[in-house]
C-alpha cells in the first residue's frame, strides 16, 4: 500500500485538520512527519471543537493507529497534556498511539532560548510560536539533540544535564529562573513517556504498508513556511513539503501516492515574514472576523489578504500535488466581488508569475484579477453542483490557472460541511 500525504499549501491554518479528520476513516494509520506543538489543528464534530497540537488528527477514530515520525520534535509535557485532555472526553488515546524513538525532544531549555534568540532579533524577528521547535531542530542538525529512545537508557539524566548546561550559557538570568519553574513537569512527562508505545518508527510504518495498510501522512505548517522553500528566513525549521514525509517517516518515495494539497479560499499568515496580497483595510478586517483567524496555537490575529495563485502553483510545483482540497469557501459569502492574484509587478516596472528570489526585499505589487462573489453556505443537499454559478466559477478559475483539480471543497469547520466532488 501507499502513504497519501495531505499538506498545507499556504503559510499553515489552511484547515489541513478538519480534512485529516474527515477522511481518516478511509486509512489504518495517520502519521504526523514533521513540526511539533507550533502546530494547531482544528476538528469539529458533533458540537464540539478540538485543537490538536502533537496527536495526528485520526485520534478520534477507534481502529486507527496514530504515529508521531521521527521528523517530529515532540514537546513531552504538551503531549501528556493532550492525552490527559483526551482522557477526560472518554478517549484513551495511547492505545492507538504510537511515537518514533527516532523523534527528537524539545527540553524546557529549547523552549528558553527559542524566546532568548526571537529577543535579540529585535524588529526582525521572526514570530515564533516560543515552542522551541528552531532551537530543537539546530540541536537535531547540530547532531546534540536527545531523541525519544535515549530516554530508556541509563544514561538519559547524564546526557540531559549536558545539554541544559550548554544551553544555560546562552541564556539570561531570566532564561536561568524560568527554567527552575518548568523543569519537574518535563522529568514527570519524561517518565510518563517511557510508559507509551516507543517503536523503530520506520520498521512500524514500512510493515504497515506490507500487510496492506493505507496510511496518511499529515503535514504541519504549510510548503510556504518550509525552511528551504518558504519566505526564508521567515519560515519553520522543518521540511513541511512532501520531502518531509519521505525522511520524517522513513518510507521511500515511491512508496508515496497521493499527495492532497489543502489551501484557503484566501490567505493567511500568522507571525512575521513577507505576504504579497496581505490586505491591511476594511476588507482585510473583514477576512479576519468572518473567517475567525486567530491562531489555534498562540490566539494571535492572523493578517489576511487576497488568494495568490503564484504562491499556490509554486506550492503545487514543488510538492507535485495530484489534488486539491479548497477550504473556507463560505468565509467569502457576502462579499460582491473577490480578487486572486494571478502574477506580481516587480520594482523595475515588470511583471511576473513566478515567486522572486527575494520577497522579503524585493517589492512586489500583486496583479488581481476581480471575479463575481457568492451567497452560499453549505448546500442542504450535500452535492456540489448546488453550489452558485458564480462559486463554481471561481472553482474553475483555479482549477485552469493551477492544472490540478478540485476535490473537495469545505464550506464551514464542522466535519460535515464537507463536499466531495
Ligand atoms: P490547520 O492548522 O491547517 O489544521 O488549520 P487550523 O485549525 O489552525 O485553522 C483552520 C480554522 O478554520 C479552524 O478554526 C477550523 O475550524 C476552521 N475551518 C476549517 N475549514 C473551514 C471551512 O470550510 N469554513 C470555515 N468557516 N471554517 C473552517
Ligand atoms: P499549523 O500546522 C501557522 C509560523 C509562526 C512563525 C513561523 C515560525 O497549525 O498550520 P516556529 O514556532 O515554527 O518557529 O514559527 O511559523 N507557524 C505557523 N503558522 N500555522 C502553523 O501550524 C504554524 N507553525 C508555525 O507563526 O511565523
Ligand atoms: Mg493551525
Amino acid at each position: 500500500m501507499k502513504v497519501d500525504v495531505l499538506l498545507g499549501l499556504q503559510w499553515g491554518d489552511e484547515g489541513k485538520g478538519k480534512v485529516v479528520d474527515y477522511l481518516a476513516s478511509k486509512y489504518k494509520v495517520v502519521a504526523r512527519f514533521q513540526g511539533g506543538p507550533n502546530a494547531g489543528h482544528t476538528l469539529e464534530f458533533d458540537n464540539i471543537k478540538h485543537v490538536l497540537h502533537q496527536i495526528p488528527s485520526g485520534i478520534f477514530r477507534d481502529d486507527i493507529k496514530n504515529i508521531v515520525g521521527n521528523g517530529v520534535v515532540l514537546d513531552p509535557v504538551i503531549f501528556k497534556k493532550e492525552i490527559e485532555d483526551l482522557k477526560k472526553l472518554g478517549i484513551e488515546a495511547t492505545k492507538n498511539l504510537f511515537v518514533s524513538k527516532k523523534t527528537q525532544l524539545i527540553l524546557p531549555t529549547h523552549r528558553l532560548l527559542d524566546a532568548h534568540q526571537e529577543k535579540l532579533k529585535g524588529n526582525s524577528k521572526i514570530g515564533s510560536t516560543l515552542k522551541g521547535i528552531g532551537p530543537t531542530y539546530q540541536d537535531k542538525i547540530g547532531r546534540q539533540g536527545l531523541r525519544v529512545g535515549d530516554t530508556l537508557m541509563s544514561d538519559f539524566s547524564e546526557r540531559y544535564e549536558k545539554l541544559k548546561s550548554k544551553h544555560i550559557a546562552e541564556l539570561d538570568e531570566e532564561g536561568r529562573n524560568q527554567l527552575k519553574e518548568l523543569e519537574p513537569a518535563f522529568i514527570e512527562a519524561i517518565n510518563y513517556l517511557k510508559t507509551l508505545n516507543l517503536v523503530d518508527g520506520e520498521y512500524f510504518i514500512n510493515a504497515e504498508l506490507e500487510d496492506g495498510s493505507n496510511v496518511l501522512a499529515e503535514g504541519a505548517q504549510g510548503s510556504l513556511l518550509d525552511v528551504d522553500f518558504g519566505s526564508y528566513p521567515f519560515v519553520t525549521s522543518s521540511n513541511t513539503m512532501v520531502a518531509g514525509a519521505c525522511s520524517g517517516l522513513g518510507v521511500a518515495p515511491s512508496k508515496i501516492g497521493e499527495v492532497m494539497g489543502v489551501f484557503k479560499a484566501y490567505c493567511t499568515r500568522v507571525g512575521s515574514g513577507p505576504f504579497p496580497t496581505e490586505l491591511f483595510d476594511e476588507t482585510g478586517e473583514r477576512l479576519r472576523k468572518e473567517g475567525h483567524e486567530f491562531g489555534a496555537t498562540t490566539g494571535r490575529p492572523r493578517r489576511c489578504g487576497w488568494l495568490d495563485l503564484p504562491a499556490l502553483k509554486y506550492a503545487v510545483m514543488i510538492n507535485g500535488v495530484t489534488q486539491l482540497f479548497m477550504m473556507k469557501a463560505d468565509v467569502l459569502m457576502s462579499f460582491d466581488k473577490v480578487n486572486v492574484c494571478t502574477g506580481y509587478r516587480l520594482s523595475d516596472g515588470t511583471t511576473t508569475n513566478k515567486l522572486p528570489y527575494d520577497l522579503v526585499n524585493e517589492s512586489v505589487e500583486p496583479i488581481y484579477t476581480e471575479l463575481p462573489g457568492w451567497n452560499d453556505s453549505m448546500p442542504a443537499s450535500g452535492k456540489y453542483e448546488d453550489l452558485s454559478e458564480n462559486l463554481q466559477s471561481y472553482i474553475k478559475f483555479i482549477e485552469t490557472e493551477v492544472g490540478v483539480p478540485i476535490s473537495i471543497v469545505s464550506m464551514g469547520p464542522d466535519r460535515s460541511q464537507t463536499l466531495i466532488r
